[in-house]
């Protein structure tokens, strides 16, 4: 962070403390309140972590007003338009634009990891066919440790840089061997002649019988998706990954965790959530009754897909992926699709309703997201995994900056604690 004299002052109680105050490249400044405790004997309170930064970080910043989304500094519309997603994954990794040969070299390493060890196929038939694609990948995930005991020591740099590989390598294969698994057909094995895109495409669409010819606008499309979601400052997964990473796990225990949280409907599990409530919503007549239960405050239901935390404006990757969908369906149309109809209809009512303008909610990339996946005949189960895997390479380069910060500590909460005062134990007969 960049020094600074500016401090904050606290009052209370007829005390005042001065705070120090970091200024930083972009967004707002921070008050450093690590020695507030110790000074002034209190807690902040920021359940949500609504008003906290917990870390400081070189990779990934947003401007939610005004929809600005950068990776190392580009612009998320400009690596959309121009790079490809295993380039953006070396710009997070390792800070900058690759040359020609940094790229080969890159995309060498990566594509000579994707296969499994063998016996990790035993994992995924331990499963029901009916397991959520995303409980295997937290299992498998998690497992990667006992088969790739190499690279688990984090203090190592060659061990965290291959686990690093071996992981954005291969969880395209895990996430296309879950959804092989779930429709009962062959496990297809990755190729070295196709780019990532390609590979995962026919990992998951491809059968002995017959092969897969992959579209260019389908892979293109399928890379942009990739590239979207691959890293988004501090939310609730990456963060989740940073405070597992804290107490010195291993990077395969770490990814886990991080997938675990993604897998909620507030988060990464948005675009499955989106497609199921368009598929409950079933015809563009029934669209104003879901969105006047969207404004009931004493309804729960809330428009999947639509809103952030951050973006008050409108979610540039949204923006990116709008154009995406409207290619995918262009190319694969919509006229047999019930769900994709009522999404065009949805998005350009809550578009125009004054409601969602006035709260700052837009559609945001799962809306999406969620479009493409389903048009290119993916079920809803496997949107959030095509997100974990996506966001592996954000989690990574997370994990990374954060085991090289000289400040890194376990992380460890303290809370506002309401429960009751000491009182005696009272025996059971005298109850
Ligand atoms: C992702 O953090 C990240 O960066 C996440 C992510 C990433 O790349 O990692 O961007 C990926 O998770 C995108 C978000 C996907 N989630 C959804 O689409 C689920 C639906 N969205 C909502 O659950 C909600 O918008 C959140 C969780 C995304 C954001 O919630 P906030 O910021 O805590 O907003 P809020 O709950 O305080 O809502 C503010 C107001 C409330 O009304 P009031 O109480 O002020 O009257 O807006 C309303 C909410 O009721 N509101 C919605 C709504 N989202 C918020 N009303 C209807 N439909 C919605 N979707």
């Amino acid at each position: 962070m960049t020094e600074t004299t500016k401090t904050a002052t606290l009052s209370f109680d007829g005390q005042s403390f001065e705070l120090p105050m970091h200024s930083p490249t972009a967004g707002p400044d921070v008050i450093d309140i690590r020695k507030l405790y110790g000074q002034a004997g209190v807690f902040t309170y920021d359940p949500g972590y609504t008003s906290t930064a917990s870390c400081d970080s070189t990779i990934t910043f947003i401007d939610g007003d005004k929809g600005e989304l950068l990776h190392r500094g580009y612009p998320i519309d400009q690596l959309a338009g121009k790079s490809h997603y295993l380039e953006v994954c070396y710009l997070l990794l390792y800070g900058n634009l690759p040359s020609a040969a940094e790229l080969e070299d890159f995309e060498h390493r990566v594509t000579h990891h994707t296969m499994l060890h063998e016996q990790m196929q035993n994992f995924f038939r331990g499963f029901r066919r009916d397991a959520h694609p995303m409980a295997i990948m937290v299992g498998v995930v998690g497992a990667m440790s006992a088969f790739y005991p190499d690279s688990t020591d984090i203090h190592d740099p060659w061990a965290r840089e291959v686990a690093s590989i071996r992981l954005i390598a291969k969880m395209p294969t895990i996430a296309a061997w879950a959804y092989k698994y779930s429709i009962g057909q062959p496990f297809v094995y990755p190729r070295n002649d196709l780019d990532y895109a390609s590979n995962f495409l026919r990992m998951c669409f491809a059968v002995p019988a017959e092969d897969y010819e992959v579209n260019p606008i389908l892979s293109r499309a399928m890379d942009r998706i990739f590239t979207l979601h691959a890293d988004h400052e501090q939310n609730a997964s990456t963060s989740t990954v940073r405070l597992a990473s804290s107490s010195g796990a291993n990077p395969f225990a770490c990814i886990a965790a991080g997938i675990a949280c993604l897998w909620g409907p507030a988060h990464g599990g948005a675009n499955q959530a989106c497609l199921e409530m368009l598929e409950e919503i079933g015809t563009v007549d029934r669209i104003p009754e879901f969105i006047d239960r969207a404004k009931d405050k004493d309804d729960p239901f809330r428009l999947m897909g639509f809103g952030h935390r951050v973006y008050k404006n409108f979610d540039p990757r949204a923006t990116v992926m709008k154009q995406s969908a409207d290619e995918v369906l262009d190319l694969l149309g919509i006229d047999n699709n019930p769900k994709l109809q009522v999404a065009k209809v949805l998005e350009k009512q809550a578009l125009e309703d004054p409601y969602f303008a006035e709260k700052k909610l837009f559609p945001n990339v799962d809306f999406y997201s969620g479009i493409i996946l389903e048009a290119m005949g993916f079920p809803t189960s496997m949107f959030t995994p095509i997100f974990a895997l996506s966001r592996t390479v954000g989690w990574i380069s997370q994990w990374k900056e954060m085991i090289a910060d000289p400040q890194n500590k376990i992380g460890r909460p303290r809370q506002l604690y309401l429960g009751d005062t000491a009182r005696d134990y009272v025996d059971i007969e005298n109850r």
